[in-house]
């Protein structure tokens, strides 16, 4: 962090959320909060509140949260420095300029580091295109029908045909070889040294959902191969939590997302209209990035590759975003090979069409079932019948498994009674109809200790704000080293220090983390509600038991942790007497003390 804390605290203190926020979002008051619609995702309820009393912003549908800092983080695409220099320019707050030293940029965080020199390198890549060495590039974009400012909001930019112009440049704007290797931006080799990984280019810089560069796409003018060259993954380029186009699409508010595979496709969408698509990243769908998307819609239409591989393709997309609990639709783009050139040829009126018109992914898979089967053939028309049926099977909910039943019946011109009859038979076999199992994403599998151990802080902490009370009665028992994650710990240590001076200030922990992701999270501390609970003595049950839980885990993990650390065995044995002691203990809500 570049500024001292107190000059941070100064500038976001001086700036009211709720009056920052209102120039974005039309909110209003309910109750002593304010609620509006969330600028991060689409909704039609506001669930985004902004509390003036404790100067933070959460959106109880997409988890969005954190400080006034982070609103502008997240909403204007600025850093951390930058907003802050918006909110001090706001206020009257004079930041003194501060020049970056070598030394400075090592302190910085290794993300950080990771994450400034990619939006160095889209920076320069963006800077060349429009250069007079860029003339290639820019014919080529300008050919694919790509317009100035579709070519801007994209960042898009050019590697040019020197080998090693980019590796020079960022070493001369003091980024060290290593993270230059590191952040997958050049090749090595003996004979040559390092060199740049791309080399005469389309540049595409990928960006995660705070607009941050994360790596790049880079395509070949014309043929020659690799068609696309991607950075590799990195630290800060994970290829299955992330889609391209997801930073612009996630407040595009059409309902539905459009899936898609590839860059340029994703581009000449947005740029007819289109701003819900988003594509993977030279790879194919993942668990993670249904997770991702799941934040934001219940909808997907998959917009693959007409061609065999993209109906596979589609077809294992169904079954993820199925897993996920989302639906899925096709959109049909025949006889073109994919959205761009659709759009190209047809027109954006065209291709809403075939929004409009998309398949719902069951009777996707059934066409697809069906061509395996000689139709003219009764034989091959049994066997498809019988396909049917069993994948019918899978509706587990009675009424929709006879919904289906009847629509497919319909489609296909069997019986509705016989192929019903056929459906139910194979469920008894089977045992079913009970619910397909199907393997949880993985995600999902890991978390759940170790999730519940988080949300027990999680409720400890926001309660500690609304009720600084508590704090005398815990302070014995807990602090800040039993909570499980370094995250937590140092939320835990400043919002300690404030309760022990006697005010709060939660937004002020946010800006302790100079990510917006970390600030995201941190926010999420002071958020976390217990599902109803009413009466007193069920919250004061409550706490009890959740306070306790959590000395046990801390317990728990210091008794493993146990090999030759002395620190540790005091920790455990201190910690089994207090354990104990807490465990007679009673919690009290009302002010006074027992
Ligand atoms: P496609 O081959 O379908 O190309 O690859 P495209 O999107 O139609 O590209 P244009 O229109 O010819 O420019 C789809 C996606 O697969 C990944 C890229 O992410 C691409 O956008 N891909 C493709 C690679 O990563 N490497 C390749 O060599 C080819
Ligand atoms: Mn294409």
């Amino acid at each position: 962090m570049y500024y001292p804390q107190e000059l941070i605290d100064e500038v976001r203190t001086k700036n009211n959320i709720v009056d920052v926020i209102s120039g974005y979002v039309r909110l209003q008051k309910k109750g002593s909060n304010y609620f509006g619609l969330c600028p991060f995702h689409s909704e039609k309820s506001p669930s985004f509140s902004v509390s003036p009393s404790r100067q933070m912003y959460h959106c109880f549908g997409c988890g969005a949260g954190g400080n006034v800092i982070t609103f502008l983080m997240e909403y204007e695409n600025y850093s951390f420095q930058e907003a802050l220099k918006e909110l001090a320019q706001r206020a009257g707050v004079a930041l003194p300029e501060i020049e970056y030293t070598q030394e400075m940029k090592k302190a910085q965080s290794r993300r950080m580091q990771l994450l400034e020199i990619n939006r160095e390198a889209a920076k320069y890549f963006y800077y060349q295109l429009r250069s007079q060495r860029g003339e290639a590039g820019l014919s080529y974009l300008r050919k694919r029908e790509l317009s100035e400012e579709t070519m801007n909001h994209f960042g898009l930019g050019y590697s040019n045909k020197t080998g090693d112009d980019l590796v020079r440049y960022l070493k001369h704007k003091n980024y060290s070889e290593d993270l230059i290797r590191d952040a997958g931006l050049c090749n090595v080799d003996e004979k040559h040294g390092m060199y740049d990984k791309f080399w005469n280019r389309v540049m595409f810089p990928i960006q995660d959902i705070g607009h941050r560069v994360i790596g790049f796409g880079g395509r070949v003018m014309g043929e020659g191969k690799p068609k696309y060259l991607n950075s590799p993954e990195t630290e800060i380029f994970d290829k299955s939590r992330n889609l391209y186009g997801l930073n612009f699409a996630r407040t595009s508010r059409k309902g539905s997302f459009i899936l898609c595979e590839g860059y340029m496709d994703v581009i000449a969408m947005h740029q007819a209209g289109f701003t819900q698509a988003v594509a993977s990243l030279g790879t194919s769908f993942t668990a993670g990035q249904a997770v991702l998307l799941r934040r934001y819609t219940n909808e997907v239409l998959l917009s693959y590759d007409s061609d065999a591989a993209g109906v596979r393709a589609a077809l294992r997309a169904i079954g993820i975003l199925k897993e996920a609990g989302m639906t899925g639709k096709v959109i049909s783009l025949e006889p073109y090979k994919d959205p761009d050139e659709f759009i190209k040829a047809m027109g954006a009126e065209e291709f809403q069409k075939r929004l409009d018109s998309a398949q719902n992914s069951f009777f996707f898979e059934l066409d697809q079932i069906r061509k395996e089967y000689d139709m003219g053939d009764p034989e091959g028309k049994t066997n498809f019948h019988r396909a049917i049926a069993r994948k019918l099977c899978e509706f587990s909910e009675e009424v929709e498994r006879e919904n289906y039943i009847e629509a497919t019946a319909q489609r296909y011109q069997i019986g509705f009674e016989s192929l019903r009859r056929m459906v139910n038979g194979y469920a008894i076999q089977n045992g079913l109809a009970r619910p397909v199992e199907r393997p949880r994403p993985s995600t999902a599998q890991r978390s759940t200790a170790q999730d519940h151990a988080k949300k027990r802080e999680r409720l400890l902490l926001t309660w500690l704000v609304d009720q600084p009370q508590l704090y005398d009665q815990i302070k014995k028992y807990i602090s800040p080293e039993d909570f499980s994650e370094e995250l937590y710990q140092k939320a835990a240590r400043r919002l300690f220090e404030d309760l022990e001076k006697g005010k709060v200030d939660p937004a002020a922990v946010v800006s302790m983390f100079e990510e917006e992701k970390d600030q995201r999270e941190a926010a999420s501390l002071f958020h976390t509600r217990l599902e109803k609970v009413d009466s007193l003595q069920e919250q004061e049950k409550a706490i009890h038991d959740i306070v306790c839980a959590i000395k046990q885990n801390s317990y728990e993990r210091d008794s493993k942790a146990l090999g030759n650390d002395m620190d540790a065995l005091a920790r455990v044995i201190a910690g089994k007497k207090l354990l104990e002691e807490l465990n007679k203990t009673h919690i009290s809500l009302q002010s006074r003390k027992q």
